[in-house]
């Protein structure tokens, strides 16, 4: 009988969800024990309800290919299987809200990859390099849930996750004001090329949703834990314009900032390369040993050469340079679906894992 931690997927069968398959085929302290999915996909078995929708480049892992997908709305069922879930269905807002808060109260923790929890005040919303201690609050919503060991965590959405690292690791300049614009993969909207042919040689301006949760959820990350609930930060004012562009994996940002106190390029590369946080110090599973990495070439970062960096797990940086109109200007590459989403959302995991917030029931 295996020690690890017996997890559940809710959503397996979408993008996400596969990305989330892939990443714990081998994963020392997770085992997926439980698939779910709508009712179309409940009752078959993985490999059947996928069918040809798995846009993963492995092989689907043996270990799921018979596991029979149950139904994501049946709670008390799944939550029965599993000491936790991971979150990656796809409905409305209010229904995944609901849904979410369901597993809690059967005393599943769930660490969500969707956008409906991420402003709920006593949920916590992590990148466990920038705010880990955001998940202090997590007492506070057991209380207001009636949980406990049940509740709620969420990873923040994938389009900030090329910019908003970098500018942690410059806070002691105090970024006052950054112009942001994003140049996102179709993966991000569950797409590969193939169904979503009008994306080959095309650009669209437009993702909807995109540009608000650009602007406001870096601020979330750097709030504070005040009387049980997140506090946003004020500071920088981010302006942002989303764009989707003819790319498989990986999103881009060319960001301008300005500072407080501006600094020396060399000062913002030393913090860059030297920017590390409770993953790296505890050595998690899934932590790039180095996250962030600075690229002197003029032509990089690229998505092809380097959207994979730290197993998709790491930012690439590259163009930073003095502007005329802000103080500096530069360029990050993130991975969407393994940073940006099930990556980080496992990360997630195993910070709470290791901080005694999800155990085995
Ligand atoms: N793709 C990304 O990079 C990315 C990044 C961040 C966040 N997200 C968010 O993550 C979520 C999943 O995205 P995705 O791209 O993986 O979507 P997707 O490929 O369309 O997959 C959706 C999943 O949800 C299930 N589902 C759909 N309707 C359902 C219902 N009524 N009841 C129960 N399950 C239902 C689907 O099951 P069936 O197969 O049975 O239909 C499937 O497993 C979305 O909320 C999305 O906004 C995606």
């Amino acid at each position: 009988m295996s020690d690890k931690l017996k997890v559940g997927i809710l959503g397996a069968t979408g993008m996400v969800g596969q990305r989330f398959i892939s990443l714990l085929e081998e994963h020392p302290w997770f085992e997926v024990v439980t698939v779910a999915a709508s009712a179309r996909s409940a009752g078959k078995t993985y490999e059947e309800a996928v069918g040809g929708r798995w846009k993963m480049d492995t092989p689907m892992p043996e270990a799921v290919k018979k596991l029979v997908v149950m139904n994501v709305n049946e709670v008390e069922e799944v939550a029965a299987s599993v000491d936790f879930v991971f979150s990656a269905v796809d409905m409305s807002k209010d229904e995944i809200k609901a849904i979410e808060e369901a597993y809690a109260k059967t005393e599943t923790p769930v660490v969500s990859n969707n956008s409906a929890h991420r402003w709920t005040p006593d949920v916590p919303m992590v990148v466990p390099e920038i705010n880990p201690e955001h998940f202090e609050v997590i007492e506070f919503q057991k209380k207001r849930l009636g949980t406990k060991r049940g509740f709620v965590a969420v990873k923040p959405n994938c389009s900030i996750q090329s910019y908003a690292p970098v500018l942690t690791a410059w806070k002691e300049f105090e970024p006052v004001e950054v112009v942001a614009t994003t140049y996102q993969a179709i993966s991000g909207a569950g797409k590969t090329f193939k169904d979503w042919p009008e994306m080959v040689e095309n650009i669209i301006p437009y993702i909807g949703g995109e540009e608000e949760k650009s602007e406001q959820e870096p601020l979330r990350l750097w709030g504070k834990v005040e009387d049980g609930v997140i506090k946003k930060a004020s500071l920088p004012v981010i302006t942002c314009q989303c764009i989707r562009v003819p790319v498989l994996n990986g999103h881009t940002a060319a960001a301008f900032v300005k500072f407080n106190k501006k600094p020396t390029r060399e000062e913002l590369i030393d913090r860059l390369v030297n920017f590390k946080g409770v993953p790296q110090e505890l050595d998690l599973p899934s932590a790039p040993k180095q996250f962030i990495q600075y690229l002197e070439e003029d032509n990089r970062p690229q998505v092809k050469a380097d959207v994979d960096y730290e197993k998709g797990m790491g930012v690439s940086v590259g163009r930073l340079r003095e502007d005329t109109v802000y103080d500096f200007k530069f360029v990050g590459l993130s991975h969407n679906t393994v940073r940006g989403a099930a990556g980080g959302a496992v990360l997630c995991a195993e910070t709470l894992k290791a901080k005694g917030y999800i155990t085995a029931k």
